[in-house]
């Protein structure tokens, strides 16, 4: 029999310290997230020095925390993961690191993981991938449309060619006077109020994948900013309600047409951004008749940062023989399609 494979997995690139225990790229057997989340929102957003120094606090406590609640040793560790890029670098040398000294303590193979093949993976700890597939992932720092063949080929399709879904999120959220991150409290002001504000929808060139979201931001801030000036009061439910509709209509309209072009027998959702109650209900409804793509939504805790998505895209990698050396080091622009 075969014995079981378990990955240690290590996430640390922005302001989640994170370790999981994947067994077989599939199953989470331990997964810890320490968030620093309430030391960045006193300055509306992740400070890089206040998040490094985090991780270094934080790591080898929960490295412990996923051990004990794996109740596993590091004998029973095949390999040990970590995200090496995309992400804050010094935030990301704080995992490498750990990742590295675990390695070489325990004589373990190391596997570097690109962030965003994690949050993909992610969606192979609740169903098995079908190829070829499409992932719409949508971050705080990322917003693409990735075509999969098979398993560790992505291809990006389309992007964002300025700011990210999450990160216009979270500037909306500041023009409201929101708290950071402010993705979930636009999702829940937008579903207490109606579209009614007309905002624009960047569509870009005839046939794009990409995505653009900075004039949507600038109309939402401009809308504020008029109403103040005239002295009237902007009803935030309405303005969430109005921008959520614009940012979900581009998604999911753009999404809807890849999945037609690329007949994909899978649509994956990735990301923060995954966690909207507003995009997960437009996307099940956008593919609720359409039964030759299976559309696969993460549970909420697998769709913001955490280890477990990077340990089952480091089984893919392992299996496939793919081995970092001690020289790894942390890359804050590492492509994801080579
Ligand atoms: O993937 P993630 O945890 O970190 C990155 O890799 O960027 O994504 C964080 C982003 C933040 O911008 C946050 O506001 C957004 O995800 N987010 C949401 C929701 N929950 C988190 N955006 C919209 N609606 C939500 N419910
Ligand atoms: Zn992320």
């Amino acid at each position: 029999m075969k014995k079981d494979q378990l990955i240690l997995a290590i996430e640390t690139s922005c302001d989640e310290t994170a370790v999981a225990i994947i067994r077989n790229g599939n199953e989470i057997v331990a997964n810890v997230v320490s968030s620093q989340i309430d030391s960045h929102k006193r300055f509306g957003g992740v400070v890089p020095e206040i998040a490094s120094r985090h991780h270094v606090e934080q790591i080898t406590i929960v490295i412990e925390e996923a051990l004990q609640q794996g109740n596993v040793t590091f004998e029973d560790i095949d390999a040990i993961a970590v995200t090496e890029g995309p992400g804050l670098v010094g935030a990301l040398l704080i995992g490498v690191n750990a990742a590295k000294a675990l390695a070489f303590a325990h004589q373990k193979p190391l596997v570097g993981v690109h962030h965003i093949a994690g949050h993909i993976y992610a969606n192979q700890l609740i169903k098995p991938m079908a190829f070829p597939l499409l992932a719409l992932v949508v971050s705080g720092g990322h917003t693409e449309l990735v075509y999969m063949e098979s398993h560790g080929e992505f291809k990006v399709i389309g992007e964002t060619r300025d700011d990210a879904a999450g990160e216009a999120y979270d500037k909306v959220a500041r023009t409201l006077n929101l708290p950071y991150p402010g993705g979930p409290h636009i999702d829940r002001l937008a579903h207490e109020g109606k579209p009614l504000i007309d905002l624009p929808r960047a569509w870009l060139e005839e046939g794009s994948y990409d995505f653009s979201f900075s004039g949507l931001k600038s109309a939402v801030i401009n809308t504020v900013h008029n109403a103040k000036q005239k002295g009237e009061e902007i009803d935030p439910q309405t303005l969430a309600a109005s921008f959520q509709a614009s940012v979900i209509d581009v998604l999911v309209t753009k999404t809807k047409r890849a999945v037609k072009e690329y007949n994909v027998k899978q649509l994956l959702l990735a990301g923060g951004v995954a966690a909207n109650k507003g995009l997960r209900a437009a996307l099940e409804d956008a593919f609720s008749d359409n039964a030759d793509v299976e559309l696969v939504i993460p549970p909420l805790s697998l769709c913001t940062d955490n280890a477990a998505m990077i340990g089952a895209a480091a089984s893919v990698l392992f299996n496939k023989g793919k081995r970092a050396t001690m020289s790894l080091n942390a890359n804050p622009g590492l492509d994801l399609e080579v």
